[in-house]
């Protein structure tokens, strides 16, 4: 299969976490006999660093004419704390996400058995949680009109939603739960807001479509709770914009680390994958960030592609890594190993196939030798 990926680098940590990326994928083409041709293109606070603009056309021209995009990571603390910014490296991704209408967030929340201890939850609360998040990504407070008045003492944000903008992404959710556990839940707050009894109704007309789905829903304050208390209960969770951005992080933390895990965004143009952790400027240039997050964002692109051998394969390779303990410094600040060392593990492994897997620790600059 031949492939075009546009690679986003990004900010912070985006570039070394993508390069293991980018290793794993050259290690999957080689063994399966696919051609993967990346090229760069930059958004965020490189691109404004490098071009005064968070998303140069080129980019959209890039993202356009690929089959998919690898992205990094986006964000720099110069930008955050200064609210009178003209612009900000976020603007890049929004946009993007626009152009292309990529309008369904997709993450998935795993449990790793050999990570439960490092939850903030009770090991006995994580057994059987495994659920997916659907948010929508292009609609919302996020993309409504927003005012500032002259004065300056009084900001509005809209937020939006037209039918179309529900049905395409529940219609995703509701096809995706058929593939898993069948329970649907919408998480809105349709006791006090116009749109999101816009979101009950359109998703409780489509639920006749899908009978084999059952349907739930949930407020989103009661569902903020029940991440924490419950979340065995969910198994597709579908969401609008701003909601599903909270509630993601939210739940990404069940894992032990949020450097695990990784997102797909999909919908009309190429579609976009990237880990959910931010730029994490801190450790930028330290080769100290958990590639994983980026890597298996790497294997969701491989699915959608439709070749689930590899990204199966892809996967394998990282719960050898995670459960042989060669981890980075958020899972185990001890015997930690940096990002390349793992990116070059799970190369191996795809390589060998998994027989015979380097188990030599002090060829893999372990910073302690275990
Ligand atoms: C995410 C991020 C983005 C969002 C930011 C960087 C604009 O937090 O992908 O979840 O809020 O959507
Ligand atoms: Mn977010």
């Amino acid at each position: 299969m031949d492939k075009k990926i546009a690679v986003i680098n990004g900010d912070g940590v985006g570039p070394e976490v993508t390069a293991q990326s980018i290793k794993v994928l050259n290690a999957i083409a080689a063994k399966f006999g696919h051609q993967f041709l990346f090229v760069d293109a930059l958004m965020g606070a490189d691109a404004i660093d490098k071009t005064g603009n968070p998303l140069p056309d080129e980019t959209i021209a890039i993202c356009k004419q690929s089959d998919a995009i690898l992205f990094g990571a986006i964000g720099h603390p110069k930008y955050d704390n200064d609210p009178s910014a003209k612009v900000r490296p976020e603007q890049g991704l929004l946009k993007l996400r626009k152009e292309l209408e990529l309008f369904t967030n997709i993450r998935p929340i795993n449990m790793y058995d050999s990570l439960a201890h490092l939850s903030p939850l009770k090991t006995k609360q994580l057994e059987g949680v495994d659920f997916i998040i659907f948010r929508e990504l292009t609609g919302g407070i996020y993309f409504g009109k927003r005012s500032l008045s002259e004065d300056q003492t009084y900001a509005t944000d809209e937020c939006a939603y037209h039918t179309y903008e529900i049905e395409r992404v529940a219609h995703l959710a509701f096809q995706y739960a058929q593939t898993r556990r069948k329970k649907l839940t919408l998480i809105d707050k349709a006791n006090v807001l116009e749109t999101s009894r816009l979101w009950r109704k359109v998703v409780q007309s489509l639920a006749s479509k899908y009978p084999d789905v059952s349907v739930d829903y949930m407020f989103v304050d009661n569902a903020a709770m029940q991440v924490i208390i419950n979340p065995a209960q969910f198994d597709v969770v579908l969401t609008e914009n701003m909601f599903g951005d909270i509630i993601s992080d939210e739940a990404s933390v069940l894992t032990g680390s949020i450097g695990l895990l990784p997102s797909a965004s999909v919908g009309n143009g190429a579609a976009l994958f990237e880990p959910i952790h931010g730029s994490y400027p801190q450790a930028t240039g330290k080769d100290i960030a958990n590639p994983v997050g980026s890597v298996l964002s790497a294997a969701m692109m491989l699915d959608h592609f439709g070749l689930n051998e590899e990204a199966n394969l892809v996967r394998e390779a990282v719960n050898w890594t995670l459960t042989h303990s060669f981890v980075s410094k958020d899972i185990d600040p001890i015997n930690s190993y940096g990002t390349s060392a793992i990116g070059d593990l799970i190369e191996d492994y795809i390589k060998r196939n998994g027989k015979q897997a380097a188990t030599n620790n002090s060829a893999l600059n372990a910073s302690t030798i275990i």
